[in-house]
Parts: structure tokens; C-alpha cells; sequence
């Protein structure tokens, strides 16, 4: 305005004769500057670019890679949250964990009191409420008496706790697109990997994770779960980038690839399916050391009328199970940390869940506090939904008689087998196929 009024009083001042003419420059100029202007504020803010600089170099032991990984970093942190769908935790579930002193059981019901309180106040958004800080020993020790006597491994987890966001690396943005649409995808493979399994990753690919259309349109994609190598390991960002660019089925996020960080795997997959892949109508979540048979589990699946209201979570289900107490097994729970029974779950193995869940499951788990075993995790998320798993008999994820494990006739009938090495898979697969099989 005062731009245009100066512009005017010159004008009149000068009474030139083209005075008209002038003004019309002058505005068509200054449109032009505050066009410019605008331009620049569009696409990343500064201050984006430099959180994604800063994570491509610290993350990275070799500058060479940088390039080449950059271009599938996403931009961190800038993404606008996705709106949490109404969410209902059971009664049962309620009841299920005890009210005890044990770690998980007071931090569970003290964030379910927190739902409860929030429950009428639409503005308030959990995700808030996650601070990752290093929670410190001390803290840990006034709420765990005995922490002290923990494993190593397990005070790392406790420390972690509240760290549920950590950035992608290496992400597949285009996954679930085909051309400028979001594709309809019947079944993803969401394959629990890790960064030195690169043999088993292509053993996947060239059997049962194969992409593609099949029997009817079914569209079938696949993406591997992975963290980072832990800095014992020498570093393979690089081979990875390459393995990414190559193949795009690489999810990589930047926290330590261990097994204790299973659920957090889990949980930034349900956020990533959200933001990146929302429409699928089933999804396989599993280990990258089975043999899974397609076919069967697409004739399955065939077998569900895809409506809104379907809840399917099925695998085989382990019921009655309750924590183990030995410190020196992997399973290990401490008295002090959680106290009560496991909810019926699906082996971890691989299991099968109906995609409209991902919401709902995504929302419930930033009321779940994380466990340290992903499966049990998985189904506790579940049970608060009120979801009861279904199980089915082809899924072995505790693997088949011995003398039947080179079968093939026997595998023609299962869904999954755990556990195959990359060799068993490429050769049950290729038998399985072959048109001499007459089983
Ligand atoms: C970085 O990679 C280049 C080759 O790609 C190699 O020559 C160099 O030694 C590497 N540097 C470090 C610090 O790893
Ligand atoms: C990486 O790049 C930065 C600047 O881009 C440079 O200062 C640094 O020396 C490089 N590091 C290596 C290991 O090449
Ligand atoms: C939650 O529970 C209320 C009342 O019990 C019910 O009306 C509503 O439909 C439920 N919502 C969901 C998403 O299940
Ligand atoms: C939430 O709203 C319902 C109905 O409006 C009310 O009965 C309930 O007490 C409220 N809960 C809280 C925690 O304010
Ligand atoms: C999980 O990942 C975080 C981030 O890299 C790491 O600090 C933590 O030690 C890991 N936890 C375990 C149990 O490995």
C-alpha cells in the first residue's frame, strides 16, 4: 500500500504525460518482487534442509555415500502427523495386565489413566508426550529396585523406552505409488531384517517376496525392517544404499539394529504404513530366515470378504504363556519389570493382520508401554483393541518334523515355515514350482 501510494504521488507530482503507462510498470515490478518473494518460502524451510544435513553427515562414516543415500532420506520431522482415529482399549485388556509394583504394569495403567483423563479433550495428541531423553540411572533405579541386577543389554531398553521417533535413513516414498496414484496393494511383506542379512534379503526376493501382480491383480510388494549396525560392526551404509537404490525395498531407520529393539522396529513401521502405504488389505509381518508359501497365503486372504469391519490378526498363536524367568535366555522377563500372564499372540515368525487395523493399532501402541519382546507386544496391542487372534494351522513358526523338512510336498500345504536358510528357501521354491511336482 504504501509502496503504491508513494508510486501515485511521483505520478502526480511529475504530471508526466505517460504517467499511466508508468504506474502500470512500476506495479507489474513490484507484483513481480513479492511473486519472488513467495517462491523462496515454498519447499523445505532452511531450517529443514539443515536437520536433513545434519543427519546425513553424522550418520554416515563416509562422505562418498552421502549423495548416493540422500536421495531417498525423507525430510525429517516435517511431515504433518497423521490424525489418530478414535480409539476404544478393552476392558479386558484392563483387567488382563495386574495392578502390581512391576515396572511395565504401573507405567501401563498410569497411561491408561492418562487416555482416560484425555479421552473428552480432543486437542491432546500422545505423541507429545514421548521425550526421548536418555532416562538416567538413577531415575531407573528409584523405580526398579533391583535394575542393578539387570542384564547390560536390558538396561539399554529401559533407557530407550521413551524414544519412539527415531528418523528414517533410508526410505521407499514410492512403495505403495504407481505413477502419480496411490496404488491398491493386496498383501505387503514386512520382512524384520537386519543390516548384514543381505543374503537372506535376496533369497526373499527371488522366491516368496517377489513383487508383483498375481492370480487375479493381486498386487504384492515388499519392504525390509532394518536399524542400523551397531558401532562394533565395520560400517555398510554404503553397500546398503547401493542395495536400496538397486532394489527399493529398504526401510532404514537410525537406531541400533538389536533384538531388544524389535518393538520399536514395529512401531515405526505402523507409523511408516500410515504416512507412506495406508492402502493395503493385509499385511505379513516377519522374520527374514522363513519360507513363506504366496500362494497359499493369497488363497487365504481370497478367502476374506475385505470390508471395513474385518479384524483379522492370524499366525500361529501362542496361548497361556507367561514370562520366563532365566536370566540367561533371550526371552527373559525380570520379576521387577512385568508381572501377569501374556496375552495370546502370534509367533513373531510371521503372521498375518488385516490392513485397516493400522490406525487403530498405531494409536493403542502410544498407550502400550514398548515390552522388550515384539510378538508379546504385538499382542498385547491387539487384545486392547479387543481383537482376538485367530489361529491357523499352516503357520510352523516352531518349525516341522525333522524328516519333512525338505519336503516339498509337505510345504505345498503350510503357509509358513520357520526356519529356512537362504539355500532351503531357493530350493523348496524352486521345486515347489516345478512342473514335474505332482503332489
Ligand atoms: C570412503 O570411501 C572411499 C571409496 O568410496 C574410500 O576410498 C575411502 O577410504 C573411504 N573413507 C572412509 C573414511 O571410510
Ligand atoms: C566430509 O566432508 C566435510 C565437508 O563436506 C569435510 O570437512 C570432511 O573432512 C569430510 N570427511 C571425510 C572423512 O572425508
Ligand atoms: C467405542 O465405544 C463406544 C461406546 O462403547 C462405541 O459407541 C464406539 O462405537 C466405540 N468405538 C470404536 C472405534 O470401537
Ligand atoms: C467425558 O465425557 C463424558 C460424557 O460427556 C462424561 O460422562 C465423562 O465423565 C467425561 N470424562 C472425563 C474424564 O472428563
Ligand atoms: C536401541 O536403539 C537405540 C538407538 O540407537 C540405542 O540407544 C539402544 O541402545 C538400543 N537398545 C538396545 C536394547 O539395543
Amino acid at each position: 500500500m504504501d509502496i503504491f501510494t508513494s508510486v501515485c504521488w511521483i505520478c502526480c507530482k511529475m504530471r508526466v504525460k505517460y504517467s499511466k503507462f508508468l504506474i502500470i510498470i512500476l506495479a507489474s515490478s513490484l507484483c513481480l518482487v513479492i511473486f519472488y518473494s513467495k517462491l523462496k518460502n515454498v519447499g523445505p524451510s532452511p531450517r529443514g534442509e539443515t536437520e536433513l544435513l545434519s543427519i546425513t553427515s553424522s550418520n554416515l562414516k563416509n562422505n562418498t555415500t552421502t549423495t548416493t543415500v540422500a536421495t531417498t532420506i525423507k525430510k525429517v520431522q516435517s511431515v504433518i502427523p497423521y490424525k489418530l482415529p478414535h480409539l476404544n482399549i478393552s476392558e479386558n485388556f484392563r483387567k488382563f495386565v495386574p495392578k502390581n509394583g512391576a515396572f511395565w504394569n504401573r507405567k501401563l495403567h498410569a497411561l491408561l489413566r492418562q487416555f482416560d483423563a484425555a479421552r473428552n479433550q480432543t486437542f491432546d495428541d500422545p505423541r507429545n508426550r514421548f521425550k526421548c531423553q536418555p532416562e538416567s540411572f538413577e531415575l531407573l533405579q528409584t523405580n526398579i529396585q533391583d535394575v542393578q541386577s539387570y542384564p547390560s543389554l536390558y538396561r539399554d531398553f529401559l533407557k530407550g523406552m521413551e524414544c519412539r521417533d527415531p528418523p528414517i535413513f533410508i526410505d521407499q516414498p514410492g512403495k505403495c505409488v504407481s505413477g502419480n496414484e496411490e496404488e491398491h496393494i493386496f498383501l505387503l511383506f514386512a520382512i524384520k531384517s537386519a543390516p548384514t542379512h543381505f543374503e537372506r534379503r535376496q533369497a526373499v526376493r527371488e522366491t516368496w517376496g517377489k513383487e508383483g501382480t498375481y492370480e487375479n491383480g493381486m498386487q504384492v510388494r515388499t519392504v525390509f525392517l532394518l536399524g542400523r549396525s551397531s558401532m562394533d560392526d565395520p560400517s555398510f551404509d554404503k553397500l546398503l544404499s547401493l542395495e536400496a537404490q538397486e532394489f527399493r525395498d529398504l526401510l532404514i531407520w537410525d537406531f541400533q539394529d538389536s533384538f531388544y529393539n524389535l518393538t520399536l522396529k514395529e512401531h515405526v513401521f505402523f507409523k511408516w504404513m500410515l504416512e507412506s502405504c495406508p492402502r493395503v488389505s493385509f499385511v505379513f509381518k516377519g522374520d527374514d530366515d522363513v519360507f513363506a508359501n504366496t500362494e497359499a497365503i493369497l488363497k487365504h486372504l481370497n478367502s476374506f470378504e475385505p470390508t471395513k469391519e474385518l479384524s483379522l490378526y492370524t499366525g500361529q498363536i501362542i496361548f497361556e504363556a507367561s514370562p520366563l524367568r532365566d536370566p540367561k535366555i533371550k526371552y527373559y522377563v525380570p520379576q521387577s519389570f512385568y508381572e501377569g500372564p501374556y496375552p495370546p499372540y502370534a509367533g513373531g515368525g510371521g503372521f498375518l493382520f488385516s490392513g485397516n487395523l493400522l490406525p487403530s493399532l498405531y494409536h493403542v501402541s502410544l498407550y502400550i508401554p514398548f515390552f522388550p519382546i515384539d510378538d508379546v507386544y504385538t499382542g498385547m496391542c491387539f487384545k486392547a483393541l479387543g481383537i482376538t487372534p485367530v489361529k491357523h494351522d499352516g503357520f510352523k513358526t516352531f518349525d516341522i518334523r525333522e524328516q519333512d523338512r525338505e519336503n516339498v510336498c509337505v510345504h505345498k500345504d503350510l503357509l509358513l515355515v520357520h526356519q529356512r536358510n537362504p539355500q532351503q528357501t531357493m530350493r523348496l521354491w524352486r521345486n515347489m514350482h516345478s512342473s514335474m511336482l505332482t503332489c
